[in-house]
């Protein structure tokens, strides 16, 4: 597989074609920023971390049954991705209130939900990613009501696998961020699943390992990296 010309650096990646139209290779960088990064640092070995947890996690998913853009890891920091035309809508679903839900709604963090609540944000970094529903989706036509439906169903059902996996791990899932794409006629997970882009709590401890260690200055950031990933492996 060859690298060839980079064709897209965002903030925690970069991707590259490859010598086959249909494959990209995703490059993990140790870039960190937040809010909308008007926070920048750098968090050594997240890169490789990231990667390394993001394939098992995809590997967990195939093996349940959700199509994922992973192919396979090409080295420390490198993974080889199916491309898919990304569909600009984040998906987050979350378990306990943190974060944006906290704000929004002038909740306390850390109390469980009743049940999982879903959200979409649209992916504008300009417009730092909006909260929308469905309607706007259809209307402004980012995606069919068809590839929605799909797209709110794997969401739930990753949730379901991977609420279960970090649990066996010691680890709360608290909420998570997915992006999904098109290739040929599917819907197809896409970009990553690691500290990034999940809140992961100790689930004895609520020790924050994730990248909120970075976003509020909590210290220890690339030490919660390495322990997401050792459980992970584990
Ligand atoms: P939020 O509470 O800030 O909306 O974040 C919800 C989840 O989404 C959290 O696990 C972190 C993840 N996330 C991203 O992956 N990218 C982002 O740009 C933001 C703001 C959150
Ligand atoms: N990565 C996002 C940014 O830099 C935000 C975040 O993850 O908190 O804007």
């Amino acid at each position: 597989m060859k690298k060839e010309k980079l064709i897209y650096e965002g903030k925690a990646k970069k991707v590259y074609q490859t010598d086959n139209p249909e494959l990209l290779i995703q490059e993990f960088k140790d870039d960190a920023t937040a809010f909308d990064a008007k926070k920048r640092g750098t968090i050594r070995n997240k890169g490789a971390c990231n990667n390394e947890i993001s394939a098992r996690l995809f590997g967990i998913l195939e093996t349940k049954g959700i199509s994922t853009h992973f192919v396979k890891l090409l080295s420390g920091r490198e993974m080889l991705v199916k491309r898919l035309e990304i569909i600009p809508v984040e998906v987050t679903i979350r378990n306990v209130v943190a974060g944006g839900m906290a704000k929004l709604l002038g909740l306390e963090e850390g109390k469980k939900l009743k049940a999982p609540v879903l959200e979409y944000h649209y992916k504008s970094d300009a417009l730092h990613d909006p909260l929308i529903n469905e309607y706007h989706i259809f209307a402004l036509e980012l995606a069919s009501n068809k590839e929605m439906k799909a797209i709110a169903r794997y969401s739930f059902e990753i949730n379901h696998i991977l609420l279960k996996f970090f649990d066996q791990r010691d680890l709360k899932l608290v909420d998570f961020k997915l992006e999904f794409g098109r290739h040929k006629d599917k819907i197809l997970l896409g970009d990553e699943i690691s500290p990034d882009t999940c809140r992961l709590w100790d689930k004895s401890t609520d020790k924050k390992l994730d990248k909120d260690r970075f976003r509020r200055d909590l210290g220890d950031i690339e030490e919660a990296y390495q322990e997401v990933l050792r459980r992970v492996l584990s």
